[in-house]
């Protein structure tokens, strides 16, 4: 069956990607955001209520004018080195802002939402493979702010009885271009767009942040998850609340991992391009290795990614950045900061 699904932050990276897959699967679409980092250019499918989180009369609005059957909630400050500088507006969107959502859901009796997480939340892991029950220990504020989010859900279970379920993401990467959707952000964090840009000649030129960790090549190694993969298991989430109370949380990666100097290399006989290089200092924040156990995805939600190897993640990802569109930032003749982007 349908439904009609408010998606926070769908003109982001991964929320758009969240609203093609529904959209395209017969849902009702709405997206709400801010702009603050997403882009109008990514709303392609259903309508944009322009409202911030922290404007708890807009949410009202947002709610008031239709009936949503569930929210997923991928608003959100999501850069770990940023946190650490700038914790106020980590704790104020994360936090607060996540809190004005729920009660404004609570207002409005829509009782069921899918929620961004991130490994974040695990700080510098203890065990290999990464599953729900390990300890969560954030190092930086960012991953903080996760956490306690993922608290008010399961205090909510309780008291209110608010169904949810916790996508723990580890690394989103990918796109689809034949969609004219990707990742584009004004000020670009990320290691695969960076080592795209730097194969592109654009860009500031690329650095490995830092060749001596306790991994087999001295970079870090990440668990790189395609953003339709995760969208796909958002879907399945939706399906899972309908049938369970409750608060539940899943991890989700590909259970493999990827040094920087393999992803380096693996974009290299991608585009074609010997890519070019600086080792530069470690990254304040990083733990050395972060890589999922999706077991509990894959058996309770029957999550099944279909880009499970590194090379066609980065395949989609070079077909983006090659052409992106007259929207983004990375666009040929974009200007350097546009109205609504964070420098
Ligand atoms: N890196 C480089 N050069 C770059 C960019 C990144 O060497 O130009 C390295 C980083 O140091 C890190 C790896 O590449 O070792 C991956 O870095 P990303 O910034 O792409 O991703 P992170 O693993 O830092 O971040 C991701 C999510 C966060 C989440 C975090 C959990 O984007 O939301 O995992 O630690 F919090």
């Amino acid at each position: 069956s349908t439904s009609s699904i408010l998606i926070c932050g769908g003109a982001g990276y991964i929320g758009s990607h969240m609203a093609q897959w529904l959209a395209e699967r017969g849902h009702t679409v709405t997206v709400l955001d801010n702009l603050s980092t997403g882009h109008r250019g990514a709303v392609r499918w259903g309508r944009l209520i322009e409202a911030d989180l922290m404007d708890p009369a807009g949410l009202k609005r947002a709610f008031s004018g239709q009936r949503f059957d569930a929210v997923m909630h991928f608003c959100a400050r999501s850069l770990v080195g940023e946190s650490v500088a700038e914790p106020y507006p980590y704790y104020s969107n994360n936090v607060t802002g996540t809190l004005n959502l729920l009660e404004a859901m609570r207002d409005h009796d829509v009782s069921q939402i899918v929620f961004s997480s991130t490994a974040a939340v695990f700080g510098n892991p203890i065990s290999e493979a990464i599953d729900e029950e390990h300890p969560r220990s954030p190092i930086n504020p960012y991953g903080a702010s996760k956490l306690m989010a993922e608290r008010f859900l399961a205090d909510a279970a309780h008291a209110y009885g608010l169904r949810s379920v916790t996508l723990r993401y580890f690394n989103a990467a990918g796109a689809l271009p034949e969609h004219g959707i990707g990742e584009a952000h004004a000020c670009e964090t990320h290691l695969i767009p960076n080592v795209l840009r730097a194969a592109l000649g654009q860009g500031p030129a690329l650095k490995v942040f830092g060749n001596d960790y306790d991994t087999a090549d001295g970079t870090c190694v990440r668990d790189y998850v395609h953003v339709q993969d995760l969208a796909q298991a958002h879907a399945l989430a939706l399906g899972f609340m309908a049938r369970e109370a409750g608060a539940h949380t899943f991890n989700l990666g590909n259970a493999q991992g990827f040094s920087v100097q393999e992803v380096i290399a693996t974009a290299a006989s991608v585009t074609g391009v010997q890519i070019p290089y600086d080792v530069a200092p470690r990254r304040a924040g990083d733990p050395a290795r972060l890589v999922a156990s999706s077991e509990k995805a894959r058996r309770v939600l029957g999550w099944t990614p279909q880009w499970t190897a590194l090379e066609p993640i980065i395949e989609s990802a070079w077909r983006w950045h090659r052409d992106p569109p007259s929207w983004s930032p990375h666009h040929p003749h974009a200007h350097a900061h546009a109205p609504g982007q964070i420098a």
